[in-house]
């Protein structure tokens, strides 16, 4: 069984990049199998960041195939921006090194138009999605008759098929907006600009179901990458405040191809407090001077829309049950260096629910909305850790904390993490670095 996944198991921003950088090496392939261009990892090698959004983290591992699988909507100018990127910083993709599959959905101009549109429509609080148009491309996907796959713009109907949907859109965007509001779309121009994108990505277009089956039949080591976090998973998240994708880790599977069988570990990614970017409820949130502090010290500002993010106490009730949707072993303990500097830590180990006390996360938002978050209270440190190498180097208080977590969630803790570059992370869990060594 040589697949590994690295999921998030909070709201997103896990700092799931970093996971997937160190579990790369020794990697045969490196696959991103659900959501689009709402994602945005951050990796820092030396001195160098990078900031991808479509393409995996493997693509900075030489003789790494990274893989876009069609569970993936796929943006085509953001990818080939991205390509390009590399390139100017030497990094160059060719066919070998980067596979989409033909069966990504294709976000197309009037996805971003309907994001703009929909995003208040739940009835009351906005979604506040990226805008990204990842709902609206997913949407098309599950309705089928306005969807375009990335296989179906070399076909010889891709012409008439930009012209019937642009029209049906126009259409379905006047109506939905106020006069003047909405600019119709220009089927012919937009057909020039997607023909010439298809032209650019025809060396990277393939089968990857047919690639990853194949790959896990012959036993090569395959990373699975995550996107966005469980909360955010369109059937077990906050609905409707998620994204429209299963970014849990029941998601693996349908976003690539590849089954359950096949997956060997996983790992689950959590911050050492919580964040969320957007709309929705979230029990843990300190609107206050605390949230301000994780904020400042753990940079808490979009990667992609650089929104400040919402902050507050790391709620393991949300943990734990994210971790068990996902079959998680083993758990990466992220930015615990932004802690530093706190007299105490707060743990949700429980919500309240009308008088009652529960660790069962509400299937209905409204109900999550409504819990009381029970703490329990564990000692901070005061010095810094973010030049700490080892383990048992961390302060005692860190070492309480970890423990637990671990004891909460119901998994070990295999990677500590005290800062954002390669260096600032403590393998407690040797075994991960397997692949590499074999
Ligand atoms: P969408 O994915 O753009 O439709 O946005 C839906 C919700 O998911 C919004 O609350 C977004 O802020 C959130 N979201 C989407 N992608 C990410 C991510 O990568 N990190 C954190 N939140 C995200």
């Amino acid at each position: 069984m040589p697949g590994t996944c690295v999921i998030g198991l909070q709201w997103g921003d896990e700092a799931k990049g970093k996971i997937v950088d160190l579990l790369t090496a020794g990697r045969r392939y490196v696959v991103r199998y659900q959501g689009g261009a709402n994602a945005g990892h951050t990796v820092v090698v030396g001195k160098e960041v990078y900031k991808l959004s479509l393409l995996p983290s493997g693509v900075l591992a030489p003789g790494v195939t990274c893989v876009i699988t069609g569970g993936v909507v796929l943006n085509p100018a953001k990818v080939l921006e991205e390509i390009d990127e590399l390139l100017a910083r030497d990094i160059r993709l060719d066919g070998d090194r980067l596979k989409i599959s033909d069966r990504t959905h294709v976000i197309l101009p009037w996805h971003f138009a309907e994001d703009r549109v929909l995003d208040t429509s739940t009835g009351g609080e906005s979604i506040g999605t990226t805008q990204r148009g990842i709902g609206p491309c997913y949407r098309d996907k599950v309705a089928r008759s306005y969807a375009i796959r990335l296989g179906d713009m070399y076909r010889p109907d891709f012409k008439e098929r930009i012209a019937r949907i642009t029209e049906a859109k126009n259409r379905v965007l006047a109506a939905m907006t106020n006069e003047g509001e909405f600019e119709p779309l220009d089927a012919e121009a937009i057909y020039e600009q997607y023909a010439e994108f298809a032209r650019r990505l025809e060396p990277f277009v393939a089968d990857t179901t047919e690639i990853l089956l194949t790959a896990m039949e012959k036993d090569e080591h395959v990373l699975f990458e995550g996107a966005q976090g469980s909360l955010l998973d369109v059937d077990h998240g906050t609905y409707p405040y998620v994204t429209s994708s299963n970014s849990s880790g029941v998601g693996v599977a349908n976003g690539s191809g590849v089954p359950g069988c096949h997956i060997e570990k996983v790992l689950g990614v959590v911050k050492a407090y919580s964040t969320r970017v957007g709309g929705g409820p979230f029990p843990t949130e300190q609107d206050n001077e605390k949230g301000q502090y994780l904020r400042d010290r753990g940079n808490e500002y979009g990667t992609v829309t650089k929104r400040p993010r919402r902050c507050g106490w790391l709620d393991v009730v949300a943990v734990r049950y994210a971790a068990r949707l996902g079959g998680v072993d083993g758990l990466c303990l992220m930015l615990l260096d932004v802690l530093s500097g706190l007299d105490e830590i707060q743990i949700c180990t429980a919500y309240e629910i009308d008088g009652r006390r529960t660790n069962v996360f509400p299937s209905h938002v409204e109900d999550l909305r409504r819990v009381k978050p029970i703490y329990e209270s564990v000692p901070g440190w005061s010095e810094e850790i973010d030049q700490v190498q080892s383990y048992s180097d961390l302060p005692a208080a860190a070492h309480a904390y970890l423990d637990r977590i671990a004891e909460l969630v119901g998994c070990p803790v295999d990677v500590v993490s005290v800062g954002p570059g390669r260096e600032q992370t403590i393998v407690v869990n040797e075994s991960l670095r397997k692949p590499a060594l074999a």
